[in-house]
């Protein structure tokens, strides 16, 4: 049986989603860490992930993870929403290196914002029906009133790269509208296509509603995890990103694109094992 070498400080961090989304996440962890080495797998062969059941998100993820463990990952970021809401207990039984999500780090900092009022949570259908934030957010502050519905228009006007306009300020209005009814203080983007929509969301909502980006929040707490750890590269140099998908890589590539703001080479499809 080949024996896997643990993880070292000069290890990659592996960044896990159901496809393109979670390079909202990348970008955060890259502005905050610029000289950690990345892995980012995006199952896009299967995703969306928001329209299935826990236990086939449950399955999907045990799969990508257990894919990116080849690559000695040092600590993993579940970047994707649906796939957190599910899998994080379980994922940290199997797998010993520091695993986060991006549940907890949206919630507190949706909790610290909003000492009075009500908080706003919108992510895909499997997210919202999870209870995940709904929970997450009730343990840090019982009294807070949590108002969660899934929006699932967004992630395919950010794949067509429709981000600005009537069509998006259209849909998002009509999203949106019973959150500001509820005069909600702070709205929490629960799927990693949301940052996207930012300047569309914060023209619809105005500056009463302060936008909670989880993509932020998590590079924020990695920072700090691997510090505690001690797994902080000690490289000056700007770090190496791999991305692997797998699907052919065209589609991710064009809308990764969008998401980054820059062309994406080192796209490379992958098989998974069983
Ligand atoms: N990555 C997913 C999330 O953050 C959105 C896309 C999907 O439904 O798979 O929930």
């Amino acid at each position: 049986m080949a024996i896997r070498r643990k993880p070292s400080k000069a290890s990659p961090i592996g960044i896990f989603d159901s496809g393109v989304g979670g390079l909202t996440v990348v970008n955060a962890i890259q502005r905050k860490l610029p000289n950690e080495n990345l892995v980012y797998l995006g199952d896009t062969a299967r995703t969306p992930y928001g329209n299935k059941a826990g236990e086939t998100v449950i399955r999907f993820t045990r799969e990508c993870v257990t894919h990116l463990m080849r690559y000695r990952i040092k600590a993993l970021v579940v970047a994707c929403n649906t796939a957190s809401a599910y899998t994080l207990p379980r994922l940290r039984r199997n797998f010993k290196i520091p695993i986060l999500g991006v549940i907890q780090p949206g919630s507190r900092a949706a909790v610290a914002q909003s000492k009075y009022g009500c908080i706003g949570v919108i992510g895909t259908r499997a997210t919202i029906n999870s209870h995940a934030y709904q929970k997450t957010i009730a343990k840090m502050k019982k009294a807070c009133q949590v108002l969660a519905y899934p929006c699932p228009l967004f992630v395919p006007l950010v794949e067509e790269g429709w981000l600005e306009g009537s069509i998006p300020i259209g849909v998002i209005k009509k999203y949106l509208a019973p959150f500001l009814e509820k005069n909600i203080r702070s709205l929490i983007l629960g799927c990693t296509h949301y940052p996207v929509l930012k300047p569309v969301l914060t023209q619809v909502c105005g500056s009463r509603v302060k936008i909670i980006d989880s993509a932020e929040e998590v590079a924020k707490e990695l920072e700090n995890t691997l510090w505690k750890k001690d797994l902080a590269t000690p490289s000056e140099k700007r770090g190496t990103q791999k991305y692997l998908v797998t699907d052919v890589p065209e589609q991710f590539k064009r809308v990764g694109a969008i998401i980054l703001g820059r062309k994406l080479n080192h796209v490379h499809r992958v098989t998974l094992e069983d």
